[in-house]
């Protein structure tokens, strides 16, 4: 019987992969995690206890006294908060992964999962059809942090066998969640701004093109690679994602046809220079071939979605209800 914890339940990831848990192995053996006690009224179909990851003995306790077989490690500082406190988040995001991978050696876990990011990708790496396996120089430290996490993955797997997957994940929206410090995370807030009637200030260029994918794409995708026979998984550090790729000009139009007096605005800041580094495309055959993926949502289909289901989570500000 599995016993699955995920670390930082209550991101945006994590809000939305935990049900999808819950929906594969039963409630009671899914233990959502998170920092914030908060975030437990979200965890109403699994069980939920607070945790800093931070805190390794915590953490072993919680795995050897729930016989955990699985953890999704989910906590992270993201791109553009890293990089008002790197070295928090560097510390935050390298000693977490290491202590999760200790820990699956040491208790012989059944597998790992661990999500990775377009952000390994930097300015010198081809930026159209991104492969695989290319140059990848980061600069920022949430870039440098999965990057240095894909290499400890793929030392676990060989030197340990540890069954550790993950995926690099384009930017991703949602609707259940609000943006957590991205810089793909333009793409969940113009959404919001669409709703509330409200003109839309785009901290990136409208000509920016960024790689993303819709939730329940990245659902799929997570679910598909956990999933799947460990021969199966040929890639160990991890795999190239693709769903879609678009410009803020993109999803504003596509917006557009639905709010048609919608309004956009364009002052690019510092987290432009993220965005450049970063590629407009990914080539996922990898995934396509050792494990089948194949994404369901192209950009007018999100937004349609995203349209009819957002206003029930998040209401409006201007909306009284
Ligand atoms: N969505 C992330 C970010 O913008 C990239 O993985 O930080």
């Amino acid at each position: 019987m599995e016993k699955i914890l995920v670390i930082g339940a209550g991101g945006q990831l994590g809000s939305e992969l935990t049900q999808a848990l819950a929906n594969q192995f039963g409630g009671e053996q899914v233990i959502a995690t998170d920092l914030r006690d908060s975030a437990r009224s979200a965890f109403d179909f699994c069980r939920f206890q607070t945790l800093d990851v931070m805190n390794k003995e915590a953490l072993r306790d919680l795995v050897k006294e729930e016989k955990v077989t699985q953890i999704y490690h989910l906590a992270a500082v993201l791109s553009a908060t890293g990089e008002k406190n790197p070295l928090f988040a560097w510390h935050l995001n390298m000693d977490s992964l290491l202590y999760v991978l200790e820990l699956a050696k040491e208790q012989k876990l059944d597998k790992i999962y661990w999500p990775s990011s377009i952000a390994v990708f930097g300015p010198n790496t081809p930026k159209f059809n991104t492969p695989q396996f290319c140059v990848k120089e980061p600069n920022t430290v949430y870039g440098i942090s999965k990057q240095a996490g894909e290499r400890w993955c793929e030392y676990y797997f060989e030197k340990h066998g540890v069954d550790v997957r993950s995926l690099r994940y384009p930017g991703l929206i949602g609707y259940k969640s609000l943006p957590g410090g991205g810089t793909t995370d333009y793409a969940v807030d113009i959404y919001h701004k669409a709703i509330a009637n409200e003109k839309f200030n785009c901290f990136l260029r409208e000509d920016s093109y960024l790689p993303m994918m819709y939730m329940p794409d990245a659902i799929k995708a997570t679910l598909d690679l956990m999933n799947a026979p460990r021969e199966s998984v040929k890639i160990r550090s991890s795999y190239n994602l693709a769903g879609m790729s678009f410009s803020p000009k993109e999803i504003f139009e596509s917006i557009k046809k639905h709010v048609p007096d919608f309004q956009i605005e364009f002052n690019p800041d510092f987290r432009q220079a993220i965005a450049d580094s970063w590629p407009d495309s990914i080539d996922d055959s990898r995934a396509r071939e050792d494990w089948g993926w194949q994404p369901d949502y192209d950009l007018d289909g999100m937004t349609t979605d995203i349209l009819k289901n957002l206003p029930s989570y998040f209401p409006p500000k201007n909306t009284l209800i």
